[in-house]
């Protein structure tokens, strides 16, 4: 049996991957289902009824549960899917105008469900800015996110925009494990939270420096969580 000593969290985001379900059955099939770490998968919503692993994730949902609302996802019929985690927030969807009032409605549809919302904060940061800019930004972020929310029941995972689908986090001086870490301790000691995950090209090569990071809990991979090779590493390392 594989000790679960330090686990963390470990959530892949396949975002808009694999394009066909036969794709997205296979992928799964080749993520290990027993790893050390707690690791879930968040397929596209169009395939989470169908792709198998022990823990499943959604990438986005809205924030009421039935009736007229054209092209949307209900939280509640992501609960009855078994989904136990759902994405909020992510800059992709910030970018295409989701607003703050929307992310707050949707951490509290989510946590009304029983799914643990994980939420995305780290857009409008840039590269140039220190520590103090940041902690400001993301502060104006979970106040707004959770406004009238128990900030211990969600998750929140700090992505610094620039960051995101660089291949590499350390290109820019900023987004460091130190960086990250100092950004996780004020989320916490701030907010309440409780878990902190770094998302923005963690990969199997630099993931270990940012799990060892005592206030990173774990992490929110992309690119690296369609390449099985890689995520299994991820998610089997000590740490
Ligand atoms: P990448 O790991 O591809 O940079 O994506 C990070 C991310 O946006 C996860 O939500």
């Amino acid at each position: 049996m594989k000790l679960k000593h330090n686990q963390k969290l470990i959530i892949g985001n396949w975002k808009l991957n694999p394009l066909t379900l036969k794709e997205a059955v296979r992928l799964a099939s080749k993520i290990d289902p027993q790893p050390l770490h707690e690791t879930v998968i968040c397929p596209p919503t169009l395939f989470l009824s169908s792709v198998k692993y022990p823990r499943l994730g959604a990438q986005d949902c809205f924030w009421l549960n039935k009736g007229a609302y054209t092209g949307q996802t209900s939280p509640l019929a992501l609960k009855k899917l078994g989904v136990k985690y759902c994405l909020v927030g992510h800059s992709e969807n910030r970018t295409a105008g989701e607003s703050e009032e929307m992310i707050q409605k949707k951490v509290s549809a989510l946590l009304s469900v029983k799914i643990t919302p994980v939420l995305c904060v780290g857009f409008g940061t840039t590269v140039e800015e220190d520590d103090l800019e940041v902690t400001d930004i993301i502060k104006s972020q979970l106040t707004s996110a959770l406004a009238g929310i128990d900030a211990s029941k969600i998750v929140v995972a700090y992505e610094p925009v620039w960051a995101i689908s660089s291949g590499d986090p350390y290109h820019h001086k900023m987004a460091t494990p130190d960086h990250a870490e100092k950004i996780a301790m004020f989320i916490k000691t701030k907010f309440g939270v409780k878990k902190v995950l770094y998302g923005g090209s963690a990969n199997s090569t630099n993931a270990l420096e940012f799990l060892e990071q005592p206030d990173i809990d774990g992490l929110l991979p992309g690119g690296a969580s369609l390449l099985p090779k890689d995520f299994n590493q991820i998610i089997n390392m000590s740490c």
